[in-house]
């Protein structure tokens, strides 16, 4: 049973949370709104900062700060130190050590002519040392004050190591699960992207990017990199203008608005000019429309890869096509050291080009702080790993992790009840699997595991029977499944840790079939027949088509990597300390053949519906020309998912009614208020996520069947009925048209609201011109 707790309280107020009970609201913060805006005074200061350093320096000088150099093994600063002595660098990659960065900081601040310090990058993707769950796993917690605090801790964590600026957040779309970077991305909705990429960046770079453990962020890729052919890694992008600023763009445009200091460009192919070279985007697009003025970095050599495209026939021409399109530093490379000196003598490019992009550079170096503080000492930082770290990692696992199914209320498990509890399978007591993808620095010596944090938690009162039974998820071998069935027939209930290791997932990790690996579809079935209540624990870096085991196990719990502090999460879920509240970032496939698959997609000119269904069974033998309704659907899969974007169980009974519009009618240019009633007609309190979906139903071009229009975490204690409100302005409900102009139509709308993008609870309303 959950109580309302005075510290749940703080905890939750503190989190983002609107919290209910009996006395009515509680408490509510509303997620930040502050981005990094620079007092006027301060960005003039800075101004004539960079134009006056800009005068002094030469060509070389001006190339130098735009080039990244790899600083890992086997690049001793020695090795580095010619080229900073010589204002050859601007920034470096992958040095961890404090003692090594700071080395580097001091040649070049006290060796090089011009005493310019270097922007320290490091992939930070989901946490340093203390690893928050992946980032599709954040995402899963609808919280962007949470998401927003996992990555606050993250950048003071690195900037122990003198790390000033992180390779994140990752915010390409992906309506892919079989692309193994879904893992890093926020998922397939431009909307609840846009929400948590602002939030990872105000959380990387606070409110003053100057201010110790502060960290300059990086939005990627830019863009379109999440929707690679057939889900193959830096594959072939293929993005329609239209459907890249509805939707790529969007939480691009939010990263920007909330101050983020760097983009990095797309590896892949879009429409025939790699990301490297595209001057729509990086030009059109990032700077004269959105007004960037931070600084754009190719990805990891992709300005020298645009030879190997066939864009380019050298690098020389690779250097062109990169500062013409607009990359101001080249990551890992050597085509702008090597050749836009000779670009420039050659008149191939102008001098403002390379000025801009040097400006741009040291503009980020200022606000930073690093002219006035350059070197690192840990000791004004955080330890790593502490409290407040490891609470916010928990806090995160807890509310990312989605409860799928949950038949005959076999979860929570009650501990009382119990008197021993089987724990099978390879990732129960996996301590660097569940860190997940992209954990250069993660520490598994600090991860709880859930076999683990089972034990601490009730193996005082009931036996807790483990075993791996599988080597890794993807082994074959059955020869421990004997055992298992042995051990699972002799407990009340079997808890079985499934899943993906993190090698399966992340960047070059695409599968093309995203069932679980092995023999763990075999190991379910044999202790299925063992006949006790089972629950299957989940972890991966994506969704996984769970067709072939949803019916076989009585609920499923997906933890995605659920990070350092995963264990305790999911054993307090599974024991009813807490209740699930994550809800899903992108939508589960019954199939991988329905891939892509979302919810916000369009209608079709022939929707499918359940009466136009007819599946390849039940295609009439004497007439099967008529069987089918001729619609929008697979005759192998339906066209529904196995999980819907935004699903989601909790033990609290959630109801939803009463949708209600504050106006049938509104002008142009002004707010409708949407409101729901919610009721916990449960026993225990627990945690929902209001979701308010919307459909434009006929626009200048077609418009998705339903579109995330905001969200709400509440907190609602057992017996409660609270109105969730939005409010919805007509600027909400704007998109690009046939003109590729950001604008709202008038006409009809419905808005519906509820727990998942399936609820069919529905109002509409009309948009009308203001005279
Ligand atoms: C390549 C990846 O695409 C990018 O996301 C990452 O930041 C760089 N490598 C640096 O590690």
């Amino acid at each position: 049973m959950l109580h309302l707790k005075r510290d749940i309280l703080r905890r939750l107020a503190s989190k983002g949370i609107l919290i209910f009970s009996a006395f009515g609201l509680l408490a509510s913060t509303h997620t930040m709104s502050a981005s990094i805006q620079q007092p006027s005074g301060e960005h003039e200061s800075v101004e004539r900062r960079v134009a006056a350093l800009l005068r002094k320096m030469t060509l070389a000088e001006k190339v130098g700060q735009m080039s990244q150099r790899n600083g890992s093994d086997g690049y001793a600063p020695d090795d580095l130190g010619e080229g900073l002595r010589a204002g050859g660098i601007g920034s470096v990659i992958n040095v961890v050590d404090v003692d090594v960065v700071n080395e580097l900081q001091r040649i070049a601040v006290e060796e090089s002519r011009l005493g310019i310090p270097l922007m320290v990058g490091r992939d930070v993707i989901h946490g340093f040392k203390t690893v928050m769950p992946i980032p599709l796993g954040q995402a899963a917690t609808w919280n962007p004050a949470l998401v927003a605090n996992a990555s606050r801790i993250a950048a003071a964590e690195a900037a122990t190591a003198g790390i000033n600026w992180t390779f994140a957040p990752m915010i390409d779309i992906s309506r892919d699960a079989r692309w193994g970077r879904i893992a890093e991305s926020l998922g397939e909705d431009p909307y609840l992207a846009s929400e948590l990429a602002a939030a990872m960046v105000r959380g990387f770079q606070g409110d003053d990017l100057s201010a110790i453990g502060s960290i300059a962020a990086c939005a990627k890729h830019f863009a379109g990199y999440g929707t690679s052919e057939s889900g193959r890694d830096y594959a072939t992008t293929n993005v329609p203008q239209n459907e890249m600023r509805n939707v790529h763009l969007r939480p691009f445009n939010a990263a920007v608005d909330a101050g983020v200091t760097t983009l990095m460009t797309s590896f892949s192919d879009i429409d025939g000019v790699p990301g490297t070279a595209n001057e729509f985007l990086l030009r059109q697009v990032l700077r004269d429309e959105w007004g960037f003025g931070g600084f754009v970095v190719s990805d990891w050599d992709s300005v020298r890869q645009l030879q190997i495209h066939g864009l380019t026939a050298n690098d020389r021409e690779s250097a062109y096509e990169a500062i013409t399109a607009g990359v101001d530093m080249e990551m890992h490379g050597d085509a702008y050291s090597n050749h836009l000196g000779a670009l420039l003598a050659d008149g191939q490019i102008d001098e403002q080009l390379i000025d801009d992009a040097v400006s741009s550079i040291l503009r980020a170096k200022f606000r930073l702080g690093l002219f006035e503080k350059p070197y690192t000492d840990p000791t004004e930082l955080p330890p790593i790993a502490s409290r407040d770290a490891l609470d916010t990692a928990r806090e995160a696992a807890l509310q990312s992790v989605v409860m799928l199914k949950n038949d005959h209320r076999v979860l929570p498990l009650s501990a009382g009840k119990l008197t021993s509890v089987a724990v099978i399978g390879p990732l129960a007591d996996a301590p660097y699997e569940q860190l997940g993808t992209w954990i250069f620095d993660g520490d598994p010596d600090l991860s709880v595991t859930p076999l683990h944090a089972i034990h601490s938690l009730v193996g005082h009162d009931i036996d807790v029977r483990y075993l791996r039974a599988m080597a890794n998820s993807r082994s074959s071998s059955t020869d421990a499944f004997d055992e298992a069935v042995e051990i699972a027939r002799g407990s009340d209930a079997v808890l079985l840790f499934l899943g993906e290791e993190s090698i399966l997932s992340g960047e070059a990790h695409s599968r093309a079939d995203i069932s679980l690996p092995g023999a763990q579809a075999e190991l379910v079935r044999r202790i299925r027949d063992a006949g006790k209540p089972v629950v299957a624990v989940i972890q991966a870096g994506r969704p996984l088509t769970l067709t072939n085991i949803v019916d076989d196990v009585d609920a499923i719990l997906f933890a995605w990597h659920p990070g350092t502090m995963g264990g305790p999460a999911i054993a307090d879920l599974l024991f009813g300390v807490e209740s699930p509240s994550g809800k899903l970032p992108a939508t589960f496939p019954r199939m991988v053949g329905q891939i892509p698959i979302y919810y916000n997609q369009k209608n079709t000119g022939k929707p499918p519906s359940p009466d136009t269904v007819v599946l390849i069974d039940d295609i009439d033998a004497h007439a099967p020309q008529l069987s089918t309704g001729m619609t929008a659907y697979h005759l192998d899969a339906g066209y529904t998912p196995l999980f819907a974007f935004g699903h989601g169980l909790s033990y609290a009974d959630f109801s939803y009614s009463d949708v209600r519009v504050s106006a049938d009618e509104i002008a142009m240019g002004e707010t409708v208020t949407v409101s729901a009633e919610l009721t916990n007609d449960g026993d225990v309190a627990a945690e929902e996520v209001v979701q308010l979906y919307v459909r434009d139903l006929v626009g200048n071009v077609t418009r998705p069947v339903r579109e995330l229009k905001g969200f709400k975490r509440v907190f609602l204690g057992p017996g409660m009925t609270v109105t969730v409100e939005f409010d919805l302005h007509t600027d909400d409900l704007a998109f690009y048209g046939r003109n590729m102009q950001l604008m709202t139509e008038a006409g009809d709308f419905h808005v519906w609201v509820g727990g998942s993008s399936e609820t069919e609870l529905r109002r509409e309303f009309r948009i009308v011109d203001s005279d």
